[in-house]
């Protein structure tokens, strides 16, 4: 069966009790157990759920894992692999990835004993260098965001494996629609499911597909000891949203190239990153790793914080907020939104300058997203 197709069908069979097309959504936080043995399939809801179990199953086949875990956001799910990890261990990390991610890494990991060493990732060169004989994690973002660089997952898995580290690999903004990490190479993909998976703005999920069934399971021990699972509504929610993933993903890709070649050719913008351009360095590689270049652009205008600000304020469609991945498309300055967690001298030495404007492309019309830009775009040149 073809990825849509599984999409709808896989984890999300009818009802046999009453037929229904839809699977019920199971809200019980305990089950009955035959007896006392507790080897029913649930117990108890932490540790396991129907609608999670189904919308983890659709997942997993979808990403091509053994298994995938759903948690309560994006950034337990990040943490939940970084608890594989003891003091003394290092993680190899590239740098356009997002703040919280960041934050994460450098600002609660050294606490715990585990240092970071953060790299370009797109330089495969640098993600061997920066491997020491204590690296257990490579965690790379692919695209990366906000600027949208392309890290050669096969090679980075190779670089990671021959290290005996695993590589993890952020797969929020490509989704299994646009690029599959296990099946190059990587051990483990997460995703923010409050983005692309759920799709339209109303929930906060996680998720982990794992490539390794051992690993798998030593991943859901921990999810369980930790507790920082999906509710069942997000649940059925993202289930949902999977039915339309491929459709909407490759919709908003198509816009996204549209308007990435317009801003390109526009007085005022500086430069345009987005991996479908060939003008991307990492263009060549996301068309081999990537089935499209995506739903976000960033852009960088000439000029200040202010003349940035003055864009993201006036447009009108694209509404000033930070996340992605949905219905309605958002526009956002990452250097004091979505990045504003990295300290001010690190964030511009990776790249996210103050001109820096993030969209993500919703699923409205083409010409109205373009309008309300080229509007923005000409009332902050006038302001
Ligand atoms: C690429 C990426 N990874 C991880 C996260 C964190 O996910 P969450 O906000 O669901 O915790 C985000 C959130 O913006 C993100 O954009």
């Amino acid at each position: 069966m073809q990825f849509r197709t599984r999409a709808i069908h896989v984890g999300q069979e009818h009802d046999p009790a009453t037929g229904a097309v839809v699977p019920p959504l199971h809200v019980a936080s305990t089950f009955v157990q035959p007896d006392a043995s507790m080897t029913a399939a649930y117990d108890y809801a932490r540790t396991g759920s129907p609608t999670r179990h189904g919308f983890e199953r659709t997942l997993a086949d979808l990403d091509g894992g053994s298994r995938a875990l759903a948690f309560a956001s994006g950034m337990a799910a990040t943490h939940c692999v970084t608890q594989l990890l003891s003091a003394g261990d290092h993680i190899v990390t590239g740098t356009d990835i997002y703040g919280g991610t960041w934050r994460l890494f450098n600002r609660v990991l050294p606490a715990h004993g585990i240092t970071v060493t953060a790299v370009d990732s797109s330089d495969t060169a640098a993600l061997a260098r920066a491997m020491t004989p204590a690296t257990k994690l490579v965690w790379i973002e692919s695209p990366g965001n906000p600027l949208l660089s392309i890290t050669d997952i096969g090679a980075a898995a190779e670089i990671a494996h021959r290290a005996g580290a695993l590589l993890a690999c952020d797969n929020t903004l490509a989704t299994p629609v646009l690029s599959r990490p296990l099946e190059l190479g990587a051990d483990i993909v997460m995703h923010s499911a409050t983005k692309y998976l759920g799709g339209h703005s109303d929930l906060l999920g996680g998720a982990l597909v794992i490539r390794d069934a051992e690993l798998g399971t030593r991943l859901h021990w921990l999810q369980n000891a930790t507790g920082a699972v999906m509710g069942p509504f997000e649940a059925f929610l993202c289930a949902r949203g999977l039915k339309t993933l491929d459709l909407r993903v490759r919709e908003q890709s198509a816009t996204a190239l549209a308007l990435a070649e317009w801003l390109a050719g526009r007085p005022g913008v500086r430069r345009v990153f987005y991996p479908g351009l060939s003008s991307h360095p990492g263009h060549a590689l996301a068309m081999r790793q990537m089935a499209a270049g995506g739903g976000i652009v960033s852009f960088e205008i000439e000029g200040s914080l202010d003349a940035a600000r003055r864009v993201v304020e006036s447009t009108r469609l694209f509404q000033l907020a930070v996340s992605l991945g949905a219905a309605e498309s958002l526009i956002e300055l990452p250097a004091v939104m979505s990045h504003g967690s990295y300290d001010a001298a690190a964030r511009r030495a990776v790249g996210i300058s103050d001109g820096l404007i993030r969209l993500s492309i919703g699923l409205e019309a083409r010409a109205d997203l373009c309008d309300d830009l080229a509007a923005a775009l000409t009332a902050a040149q006038a302001g």
